[in-house]
C-alpha cells in the first residue's frame, strides 16, 4: 500500500512575522457542534464490491445473469480439454441460481479454471472454499492455485467426493499454498478424474474461494482495503448507493430482501455499472462492515425511482414505504416482529441501531423534471410522514439538498453531492454559512472531478486524483467544518475503484487483485484524523480568508486545533497564531503539513508507485504570549494541534 511519506522535523524555519497572517483563536463563542463526521460511501461501482472490497476471489461464481447481462462463462476456462456447457437444469441448485455448468472430458484430470477478478493474489495463508456438484463420481476433486505465466502450482488440496447422481452436494475445503506467487496473474482450478464418473459428466455451481477476511468473517471483506479505509478514521458508511440503490428499471432496484441469507438464495441483480452483481456483499455484510469499523450506518432506502427515469405513481408509494419499513424492521426490530424473526433465523438475533435513513438517491437527476416533481410533491413527504410516525428516533435525509431547488420539510435533512472543479470547490467555501440550522445537510458524495476550466461530465473528467483537486476539496470541507452544526458529515465518492475498470478517478482508494497496487488518495484523511468537538471564532488582525482558508476549534481531548489550506498563492504564506487560554511561552504544538508536487496535476500512480503527497510533521514551540509561527507552501493542507488542553471556560 502506498501511504504518505512522513518526516519529523524538530524545528521549523520561521519566516518573519512581519507580513504574517495574524490569527487569534477565541476560547468561546463558536458554533457549538457535534463534530462533522467524515465517512465513506459505498455501492458496487465498477468492481469495487464484487472484485473489490468483497473478498470473494472467484469471478462469476454462480453463473448469475439477467436480461441486461445474460449468463455467460466469463472468467472460466476449461482444463485439459474439458467441455464446459452452461445449463438450466430441471433440478437447479436453487431458485435463485438456476444455471450451472456441466463439465465433461476424457482425460484423467479435467475440470475448470477461474481467472478471478483480473487475477488472484496468492499468499501462504488459509483460503476457504466450497463448491456444489451434482452427478455420480467416485474419487477425489483437486482444488489448486497456479500461475498463468508458468503453470507453477502454488498449492492444492484433495477433496474426497460425496457427489451423488441426482442431488446437489456441497464440498468444502481449506487450501494453504506452500508458496506465495510472485504476481497476481494466477488461476484457481477444480479438476477430477473422468475414470470415476458414472454418467460421463458433472454439474458444478456456486464455486467460491475466500482469503482470510477482515475480522475473519465468513463471506467477509478484503483485509487490506478495509484497513485502508480504517486509516481514514471514518465515522459513517453511506450505502448501498448511489445509483445501485435505484437500479436500471423500476423493477430491478437493489432489493434488500434478495441480498440476505445463504449465498445460494441470492439471485444477484443487474448492476448499474455494466455488470451483474452477486450481492454477496448484501445488507448484513454492510452492517457488519459498520460494526467492524464502528461506523454509523446511513442507510439508503429505495424511494420509487429508477435510473431510466421511471418512478412510482401516487398509488404505488405506500408499497415502497412498506418495503422500506420492513427493511428497518429486519435490521432493528425485536425478534418478536415478522422481519426481526427472519433476521434471528439467519443467525443475527441482536437488533442493530439505525440513526440515519436516506430516502432514495439523487432524486433530482433521473426522470427530471416529472420524477423530481413527484419526489417533492408526494414521494418524499409520504416517506417522511411514515418514518416520523414509526421511527421518530431516526434522522430522515432527503436525497436532494437545499442547493438542489428543493425546500426540505422539517425535520428532514438534505444531501448535497458536489462534483466540481477545484476552483468551484474553493468558491463554495462559504456555501454553508448561508444555511439556517434547519437546513441540515449531509455531503453524501463529493470530489474535485474536473480541472479548472473543465467542461463537466461530458468533457474532461480527470482519470486520476490530483493534488490541486485535493486541496480544493480540503478547502470545501474546511468550509463545511465551520458549519458543523448544519453539516451532518461528508464523504468522498466514489470510495473505491478497481484499476481494471475505468470509472471517474477521484476515489479514496484504488485497487486491483494485487494488494501492492492499492493506492490511497490523501486529501482529507488529515482532516478526518482531527475531529472538532466545537468550532471557535478566529479573529484576524491582518489578512482575511484566502489564499489561506481555515477553521479552528477544540479537539476531542480538549486541545486547540487549527486546520488550514492554501490555494492560489504565488508564494508560501506565513502564519502567526495563538489560542486564547493557551498562552504559555514554551508550550508546544504539532504541525502536520501535506504538500504536493510543483505541478498541481501530479497524481498518485499505483503502477509506478509514485506518491506525490508528502507529509511533514514538526513540533512548534510557542514564543511569548503562546504564539506559534510557521509558513505554509502555496498548495498545501495543514493541521496544527496544541500539546496542551484548554483550562479556560
Ligand atoms: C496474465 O498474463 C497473460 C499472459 O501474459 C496476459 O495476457 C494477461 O493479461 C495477464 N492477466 C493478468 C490479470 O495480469
Ligand atoms: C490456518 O488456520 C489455522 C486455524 O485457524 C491456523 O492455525 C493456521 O496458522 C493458519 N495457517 C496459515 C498459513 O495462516
Ligand atoms: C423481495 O421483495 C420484492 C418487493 O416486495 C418482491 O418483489 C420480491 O419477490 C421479494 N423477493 C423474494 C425472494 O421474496
Ligand atoms: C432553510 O431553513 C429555513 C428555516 O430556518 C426554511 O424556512 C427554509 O425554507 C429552508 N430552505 C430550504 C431551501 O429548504
Ligand atoms: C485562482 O486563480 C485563477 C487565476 O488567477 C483564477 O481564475 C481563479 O478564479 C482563482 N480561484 C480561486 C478559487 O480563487
Ligand atoms: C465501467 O467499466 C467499464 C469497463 O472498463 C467501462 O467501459 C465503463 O465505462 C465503466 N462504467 C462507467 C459508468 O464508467
Ligand atoms: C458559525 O456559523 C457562521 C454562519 O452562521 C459562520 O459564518 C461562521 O464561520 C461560524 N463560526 C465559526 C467560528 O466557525
Amino acid at each position: 500500500m502506498i501511504s504518505v511519506r512522513s518526516a519529523v522535523l524538530a524545528v521549523l524555519a520561521i519566516t518573519s512575522p512581519g507580513n504574517a497572517i495574524d490569527l487569534l483563536v477565541r476560547s468561546s463563542g463558536g458554533n457549538a457542534s457535534s463534530p462533522i463526521m467524515y465517512g465513506l460511501m459505498h455501492e458496487d461501482i465498477n468492481n469495487s464490491g464484487d472484485g473489490g472490497i468483497y473478498a470473494e476471489l472467484i469471478r462469476n461464481r454462480a453463473f448469475q445473469g439477467s436480461d441486461k447481462f445474460p449468463v455467460s462463462l466469463e472468467g472460466w476456462s476449461s482444463v485439459n480439454g474439458a467441455t464446459l456447457k452452461l445449463q438450466k437444469q430441471t433440478k437447479p441448485l436453487s431458485v435463485a441460481l438456476p444455471v450451472s455448468v456441466n463439465v465433461a472430458g476424457i482425460k484423467e484430470k479435467v475440470g475448470l479454471a477461474n481467472s478471478g477478478y483480473w487475477g488472484i493474489d496468492v499468499k501462504v495463508e488459509n483460503y476457504t472454499g466450497s463448491f456444489y456438484v451434482k452427478g455420480a463420481y467416485e474419487g477425489f476433486f483437486t482444488a489448486s492455485l497456479q500461475s498463468v505465466l508458468t503453470n507453477e502450482a502454488f498449492g492444492s488440496v484433495e477433496i474426497a467426493s460425496k457427489s451423488v447422481k441426482d442431488d446437489w452436494v456441497q464440498h468444502s475445503f481449506t487450501l494453504i499454498p506452500t508458496k506465495a506467487a510472485p504476481s497476481s496473474n494466477n488461476t484457481f482450478a477444480i479438476t477430477f478424474d473422468t475414470a470415476g464418473l458414472k454418467d460421463g459428466s458433472l454439474d458444478f455451481n456456486l464455486i467460491t474461494l475466500f482469503p482470510p477476511t477482515y475480522n475473519n468473517r465468513p463471506n467477509g471483506l478484503r483485509v487490506d482495503l478495509v484497513e485502508a479505509f480504517a486509516a481514514l478514521k471514518p465515522k459513517f458508511l453511506r450505502f448501498p448507493g448511489g445509483n445501485m440503490l435505484e437500479g436500471n428499471t423500476i423493477s430491478t432496484f437493489w432489493k434488500w430482501n434478495e441480498t440476505i441469507g445463504p449465498l445460494k438464495d441470492r439471485p444477484g441483480m443487474a448492476g448499474v455499472w455494466d455488470y451483474h452483481l452477486t450481492t454477496g456483499l448484501g445488507l448484513i455484510e454492510y452492517m457488519e462492515w459498520c460494526d467492524d469499523l464502528h461506523l454509523e450506518p446511513i442507510l439508503g432506502v429505495w424511494a420509487g425511482l429508477a435510473l431510466d427515469g421511471a418512478y412510482s405513481p401516487l398509488d404505488k408509494v405506500d408499497e415502497a414505504i412498506q418495503y422500506a419499513l420492513d427493511e428497518l424492521e429486519f435490521l432493528t426490530g425485536p425478534v418478536s416482529t415478522k422481519w426481526g424473526a427472519v433476521r434471528a433465523s439467519l443467525g443475527y438475533p441482536k437488533p442493530w441501531t439505525i440513526k440515519y435513513v436516506e430516502i432514495g438517491n439523487e432524486d433530482w437527476l433521473a426522470g427530471r423534471p416529472t420524477a423530481y416533481d413527484a419526489y417533492k410533491k408526494y414521494r418524499f413527504p409520504m416517506f417522511l410522514k411514515a418514518f416520523s410516525q414509526k421511527h421518530p428516533e431516526i434522522q430522515v435525509i432527503a436525497s436532494p439538498s437545499v442547493f438542489d431547488d428543493m425546500v426540505i420539510p422539517a425535520p428532514a435533512a438534505g444531501d448535497y453531492h458536489p462534483y466540481l472543479t477545484p476552483d468551484a470547490m474553493v468558491a463554495s467555501f462559504n456555501k454553508f454559512d448561508r444555511l439556517s440550522k434547519q437546513n441540515l445537510t449531509l455531503i453524501g458524495e463529493a470530489a474535485s472531478t474536473h480541472p479548472n476550466g473543465g467542461k463537466g461530465w461530458d468533457g474532461n473528467l480527470m482519470s486520476n486524483p490530483w493534488w490541486g483537486g485535493s486541496v480544493g476539496e480540503a478547502i470545501f470541507l474546511i468550509g463545511a467544518e465551520r458549519n458543523a452544526d448544519r453539516v451532518i458529515g461528508a464523504t468522498y465518492a466514489p470510495g473505491l475503484r478497481n484499476l481494471n475498470r475505468w470509472q471517474w478517478g477521484m476515489t479514496i482508494v484504488q485497487h486491483a487483485a494485487d494488494p501492492a497496487l492499492t493506492t490511497l488518495s490523501t486529501s482529507w484523511y488529515l482532516l478526518g484524523n482531527h475531529p472538532l468537538t466545537k468550532t471557535l471564532p478566529v479573529t484576524a488582525s491582518s489578512g482575511g480568508i484566502g489564499p489561506l482558508y481555515y477553521v479552528a476549534g477544540t479537539g476531542e481531548k480538549g486541545t486547540g486545533v487549527f486546520k488550514a489550506a492554501v490555494y492560489n498563492a504565488t508564494q508560501p504564506v506565513p502564519v502567526s497564531i495563538r489560542f486564547e487560554g493557551l498562552e504559555a511561552k514554551g508550550s508546544t504544538a504539532t504541525l502536520t503539513v501535506l504538500t504536493g508536487p510543483e505541478n498541481p496535476y501530479g497524481t498518485n500512480d499505483p503502477f509506478t508507485h509514485a506518491n506525490v503527497v508528502e507529509e511533514t510533521k514538526s513540533t512548534l514551540i510557542a514564543s511569548e504570549g503562546g504564539i506559534f509561527e510557521f509558513s505554509l507552501s502555496r498548495l498545501s493542507v495543514a493541521v496544527l494541534e496544541t500539546g496542551e488542553t484548554r483550562n479556560g471556560p
